[in-house]
């Protein structure tokens, strides 16, 4: 499809470091650098990238591959599209073989497809008296629907594909771009949006990734969504980003819905965004880490949106945001506020921002009868709970002083009673990890080498000869050329059987570039993994050579596999 040729282009002029450094913030470590991983939550540094085999590899999530790989998972990009965008970055055009050209539906198709539905909604608009009325109604202003690109799809079932079709658009692209879907009966596309005031979702590049729709009268669903195409990823993005990431350096306004960011941005209050139509993901979190230090949840006040304003806590804490809670009393949501008490009320609820603590802590109060010893109690080990779990001690300390002020109970008691949990909840996380690591050694558990655990030896041997051939690459020329006895089947894994064949068919100017194709982002990250197992170590073909004795060896002594021990076991008890 690309050629090796080019691709060794576009790494070439996308140094792994230059690159990274423009997503992580990476120090000086002998000839590496380190950083903190973008890719998982952690307070010190895990993160390496190898500048001599232009590599990465975390240490805390495993996550690892080389220049590529880090970009398709940084910006969520399938392989081709994250060669694409690190060519353009070097200002490299990538000439791809005809034969392919076709194949599969490309990113910036739907792209291109999404910019012309969001302009035929848009004009839709104009001529829909009900949908001017629904939007004016729920008080948007011409100035609002403009700045927000919003639209209307009509009831017709044809309208945004016949226009499409015109376009040169088939069916196939429509479906997968989800603005259309193709009946069962006549296998025919129709339009997927139909008398839907349309919101589009924009990412930070301004490009159009997807839409959400809301009926203009009671008919459910309420909403419809875009579900995962080749360009957008729910799970990764948030409605009104693209304008939000100009004005929250400080602060992010979180909320469930369009309607609400929209009433939101048009009181002025343009730090806000939206989850997507699900609950809250670590990816969303670390995503307005990126722009933010303080995330303000500003859910509905329904039982349903309080449960999902705490899950959200838990998922914005982890990924290091300040985080506080705005109370909607008198409203059941941003947008119903708004209305209600205005600019000034919303900007005092800000204000009146609440700590996980204080708002868990008004709950307690409030669920439990403080006049009685026994509410008491109760009400001060649930505050002793909540209170464990922040890691700051001087705001536990604050904690503390309110607990025991509004429980009449000594600081001293309830701080002994945090620090107990604290230690005891310490020694659980240990023996868990130590419990892991235990497994992990035996093998137990790998994912992307599951045949690991049948054969130990023989695994390691298989690893050291990758690993070597990895590293490197003039080692993979010598097996070509029959310098060793080493074949596919000497292997005793499928996984190391699948890589010593890449490798070979890829011969000795190999690079890690082009495994990204075959190879997904677990099993580039393992063999990254015996790879960088080898930084610093000389070899000679000596060393080589004994590690293809010992797979050999081992594998004698590997007819036992675990299943025909349990297949024994089971045949000796039936008998
Ligand atoms: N949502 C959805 N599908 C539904 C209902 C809701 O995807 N059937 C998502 C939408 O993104 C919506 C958000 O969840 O914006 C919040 O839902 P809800 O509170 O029910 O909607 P509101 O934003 O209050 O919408 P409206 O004011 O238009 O009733
Ligand atoms: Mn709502």
């Amino acid at each position: 499809m690309i050629s090796k040729q080019q691709i060794d282009e576009i790494k070439y002029r996308n140094d792994i470091e230059d690159v990274i450094s423009q997503y992580v913030n990476l120090k000086r470590a002998g000839s590496n650098t380190n950083g903190l991983c973008p890719f998982h939550s952690e307070k010190s540094p895990s993160f390496t990238v190898y500048k001599s085999s232009q590599s990465f590899y975390c240490f805390g999530c495993g996550a690892g591959g080389d220049v590529i790989t880090f970009i398709m998972k940084a910006e969520n990009l399938d392989y081709r599209d994250a060669l694409e965008f690190l060519a353009k970055r070097a200002g490299i055009t990538l000439i791809e073989d005809d034969r392919d050209r076709d194949q599969g539906m490309r990113r910036t198709r739907v792209l291109e497809m999404n910019r012309e539905a969001a302009r035929f909604f848009h004009n839709n608009l104009k001529n829909s008296p009900e949908a001017l009325q629904y939007l004016s109604q729920r008080g948007l202003d011409g100035a609002t629907i403009k700045h927000f690109g919003l639209g209307y799809a009509t009831e017709s079932f044809g309208a945004l594909t016949d226009h499409m079709h015109k376009l040169g658009y088939t069916d196939e692209e429509l479906k997968t771009a989800f603005l259309a879907g193709i009946s069962q009966k006549s296998g025919r596309a129709y339009d997927y949006f139909r008398k839907r005031v349309i919101f589009p979702i924009i990412n930070t590049s301004g490009e159009v990734i997807a839409f959400g729709g809301r009926i203009i009268d009671d008919t459910k669903p309420k909403y419809l969504n875009t579900s995962d195409t080749p360009a957008f990823k729910k799970s990764k993005n948030l409605f009104a980003l693209n304008y939000a990431k100009n004005y929250c350096a400080e602060k992010m306004i979180l909320c469930e819905g369009y309607m609400d960011v929209i009433a939101l941005h048009a009181a002025g209050f343009q730090n806000a965004v939206a989850t997507l139509g699900t609950a809250l993901t670590p990816d969303q979190a670390r995503l307005m880490k990126k722009y933010t230090k303080t995330v303000l949840i500003s859910y509905d006040s329904d039982e349903a949106g309080q449960k999902a304003a705490d899950r959200a806590f838990a998922i914005l804490s982890e990924a290091g945001l300040e985080t506080r809670i705005l109370r909607m009393n008198g409203a059941k949501d941003p947008d119903e506020y708004i209305r209600k008490f205005g600019k000034v009320g919303f900007q005092k609820i800000i204000d009146g921002g609440l700590t996980r603590f204080d708002y868990k802590f008004a709950a307690i109060l409030a669920e439990n009868d403080i006049s009685t010893t026994e509410g008491r109690v109760k009400a001060a080990a649930l505050a002793v709970e909540e209170i464990a779990r922040t890691s700051s001690t001087v705001e536990r300390d604050i904690y503390i002083g309110q607990a025991s002020q509004k429980l009449n109970v000594p600081g001293e008691s309830i701080k002994r009673d945090v620090e107990k949990l604290i230690s005891l909840r310490r020694r659980k996380v240990q023996r868990e990890q130590h419990d892991k690591i235990v497994l992990d050694s035996q093998g137990y558990g790998d994912r992307v080498n599951p045949d690991k655990i049948k054969n130990l030896r023989a695994n390691a041997a298989e690893e050291t000869i990758l690993g070597i051939m990895l590293k490197f690459p003039e080692y993979i020329g010598m097996v070509n050329k029959g310098e060793f006895e080493l074949c596919e089947e000497d292997f005793v894994s499928e996984f190391s059987r699948r890589v010593f064949k890449a490798l070979t068919e890829a011969g000795e100017d190999f690079d890690l570039g082009t495994l990204n194709s075959e190879f997904n982002e677990s099993e580039m990250s393992r063999l990254v993994k015996m790879q960088i197992a080898r930084e610093g170590l000389t070899v000679n073909p000596v060393l080589f050579k004994d590690s293809i004795n010992t797979l050999r060896e081992a594998k004698q002594h590997s007819e036992l596999s675990i299943e025909d021990i349990i297949n024994k076991k089971r045949k000796q008890s039936n008998t």
